[in-house]
């Protein structure tokens, strides 16, 4: 048995008390070890217990329950018995840890494909539950990876895609654009990307070819859409001109970048990282609209103002 033939699962999503229609297993010396059997139960102290220790990599299920787990989740949202903010928590963990399986297979095609029924849940979510949104953004504020930060660019993203009135499609394709945004990262060492500490001139070149290193694996795959490549390739753009790699200005840059362009700024701003302190949403906001305003189409600006508005407001 390899971790192949499975999938991360996050003890959090796991009701408790309740019998576990599936085994889970650890992952010990190589091996997989049965660690809860079918149809037992775990107390909601040891699941919170056990969740506080899980780095993201210690809980699988066996492949062939996919589809179950998948339903299992499934009904959790649906429950009446289980509180919207709950339900946030659940599909944040839930679709975090579908990412890190997908950002770790080589068929990118495949993955974003496999990523589609995340994002419909997302939208899912935000219609039937706008108030607990922002239960959807990260409390850990700690980014091991860039899991967490695509996720909340995704949220972020598409909040500002409804503001701006995007069809329903076009909110498909701007959830998995802003999910993928970052995907050219798997080139980059992961000493720099973890780097404690301002990167030097030898490492800011290579963290700034990760547009060109998503492209180059997004182009891989012939089903990836354009408004998908463009957030990843343009999302360091700038409005007034001066961003990277191709200095494009203003509409030259496509709808999907200039969006990530702003949630992601707005995100590393308000996120722990490994060298800052983490600003307030409207210090974050102001200080983007009265310093680095030119990075930024305007209107979307103006338009973040009400999605962070609506969510705070939650
Ligand atoms: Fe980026
Ligand atoms: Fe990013």
């Amino acid at each position: 048995m390899s971790t192949k033939d499975f999938f991360r699962i996050r003890l959090s999503t796991i009701r408790p008390s309740e019998d576990i229609p599936f085994a889970i297993y650890v992952y010990v010396d190589s091996k997989m070890v049965e660690y809860v059997k079918l149809g037992d139960k775990l107390a909601a102290a040891k699941i919170a217990s056990l969740h506080g220790r899980d780095t993201g990599e210690s809980f699988f299920v066996d492949n062939i329950n996919k589809p179950l787990y998948r339903d299992y989740v499934k009904s959790s949202m649906n429950s009446s018995l289980i509180s919207n903010d709950q339900k946030a928590n659940i599909l944040r963990e839930s679709s975090i840890a579908i990412l890190e399986d997908l950002f770790e297979t080589p068929d990118v095609g495949q993955a974003i494909e496999d990523t589609k029924p995340v994002v419909k849940d997302l939208l899912e979510f935000m219609q039937n539950a706008p108030e607990s949104v922002g239960s959807l953004i990260s409390l850990s504020g700690h980014d091991f990876y860039t899991y967490n930060h695509s996720f909340d660019v995704s949220i972020y993203s598409l909040g500002l895609g409804s503001a701006l009135g995007f069809d329903k499609a076009t909110m498909e394709d701007l959830g998995l654009g802003s999910l993928f945004h970052d995907v050219g990262k798997r080139n980059v060492a992961l000493d720099i990307l973890c780097k404690r500490g301002p990167l030097d001139d030898a490492e800011w070149v290579q963290m700034k070819m990760h547009p060109q290193f998503g492209l180059k694996i997004l182009n891989e795959s012939a089903t990836v859409s354009d408004g998908i490549k463009a957030a990843c390739y343009e999302h360091h753009e700038s409005w007034k001109g001066g961003g990277y790699p191709q200095d494009l200005h203003g509409q030259e840059i496509h709808p999907f970048a200039r969006i990530v362009s702003l949630t992601d700024t707005y995100d590393a701003m308000t996120t722990q990282r490994s060298y800052n302190v983490p600003m307030r949403p409207t210090e974050a906001l102001n200080m983007m609209k009265e310093k680095v305003s030119q990075k930024f189409d305007p209107e979307m600006l103006r338009a973040m103002y009400s999605v962070l508005f609506k969510m705070d407001a939650a």
